[in-house]
This record gives C-alpha cells, sequence and structure tokens, in this order.
C-alpha cells in the first residue's frame, strides 16, 4: 500500500526553499513521467528541465500565475508531440499521465510539486511558445513546480460516496 499513502498523502506545493535539485534526482522524476500510461505506448512528450535563474524569472513573465517557481528553483515544462500522437484529447491524457508520476514520485523524494496550467489557456501557451522556440509540432501541457517544501498541507477526507455509480447512473 505504498502507492496509495503516496496518492492519499501527496498535496500541491506552494511555499519553497530555494535550493537547486541534483541531476540524479531529476532524471528519476523524468523516468517516472516516461514510464506513465500512453495510447499505443507512443510515449508523445518531451521535458523542458528548467533550473536557470534567468529562464525562471523568464518563464514567470510567460506564466504570470507560475511566480512559485522563483522560489522552487526547479521546474519541468511537459511538453506533447502532436506529429507523434495526433488525437489532441489523447496527447493530453498522456502528458497528464506523466504529469501525475512525476507529482507522486517527487512526493516520494520528500520533494513538493505544484502542477501549474499551461494548456487550455491560449494567450499563456502562446508565450511558452515563443520563449522556448517551441517547434510547431511541440504542444506546451503543463509547468511543474518542484523542490524542498517549506511548507505542510494537510486536506480534508475526499472519499465520497455520491460521485460512485455502479452499472447505471
Ligand atoms: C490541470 C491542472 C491545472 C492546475 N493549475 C494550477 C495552477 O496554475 N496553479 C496552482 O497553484 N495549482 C494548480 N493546480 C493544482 C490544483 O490547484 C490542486 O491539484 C488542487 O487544488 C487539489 O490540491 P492537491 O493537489 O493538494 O490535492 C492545477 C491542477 C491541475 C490538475
Amino acid at each position: 500500500m505504498e502507492t496509495f499513502h503516496t496518492i492519499i498523502n501527496r498535496r500541491s506545493i506552494r511555499k519553497y526553499k530555494f535550493k537547486k535539485i541534483e541531476d540524479e534526482k531529476i532524471n528519476l522524476l523524468l523516468k517516472a513521467a516516461m514510464y506513465a500510461p500512453s495510447a499505443m505506448n507512443l510515449q508523445p512528450w518531451h521535458f523542458i528541465v528548467i533550473n536557470s535563474e534567468s529562464v525562471l524569472n523568464e518563464i514567470v513573465k510567460s506564466i504570470p500565475h507560475a511566480e512559485m517557481i522563483k522560489q522552487s528553483g526547479n521546474a519541468i515544462l511537459v511538453c506533447g508531440d502532436s506529429s507523434l500522437e495526433k488525437n489532441e484529447s489523447w496527447l493530453i491524457q498522456n502528458c497528464s499521465a506523466a504529469v501525475q508520476n512525476i507529482l507522486l514520485t517527487a512526493y516520494d523524494m520528500q520533494l513538493g510539486s505544484c502542477w501549474i496550467a499551461v494548456h487550455g489557456m491560449p494567450d499563456v501557451v502562446n508565450n511558452v511558445v515563443r520563449q522556448f522556440s517551441l517547434p510547431s509540432n511541440i504542444i506546451p501541457i503543463a509547468l511543474i513546480a518542484f523542490g524542498y517544501p517549506e511548507e505542510e498541507v494537510k486536506t480534508e477526507e475526499r472519499f465520497r460516496l455520491d460521485k460512485i455509480h455502479y452499472n447505471k447512473w
């Protein structure tokens, strides 16, 4: 039940100690991402690791609601390759599974993380495409802030019987 414990206890962390994460740890996060399920196992994702202070400062101009990454000092931009996965819905679902694997693995490594919206916000998507000179087939899906947590977040009970349906609505 270790996985269950991680799923239940992972929380979005928005306050961080500014500290670089070692490359080996970042590679574990990326490995976890690459083991996510993907339709027809196309693995249509790319990851931009962001840990340079100047790029972090720039990205806050592209994604104004990503201020927390100036504190976390580390972020990963998860992108989908629309030339590999032509079904946009599946592209987003595949990349979202990769994002969740990163969030859960970060928690396992005693790191905090937070999913920051990119896809679905056209102005933000355009800014990110411009900032990173993304090729036309590369679609930014989400930014993940991660780092050493400076807060502990608890949550309410979320298990709700009224959300569950057996055999019919
Ligand atoms: C698609 C998506 C977009 C999100 N975007 C943001 C965001 O831009 N900023 C933020 O602080 N949190 C963002 N979150 C995190 C949610 O706010 C968070 O998951 C939710 O409040 C539940 O809290 P928990 O992650 O601690 O369980 C996003 C989550 C998802 C799935």
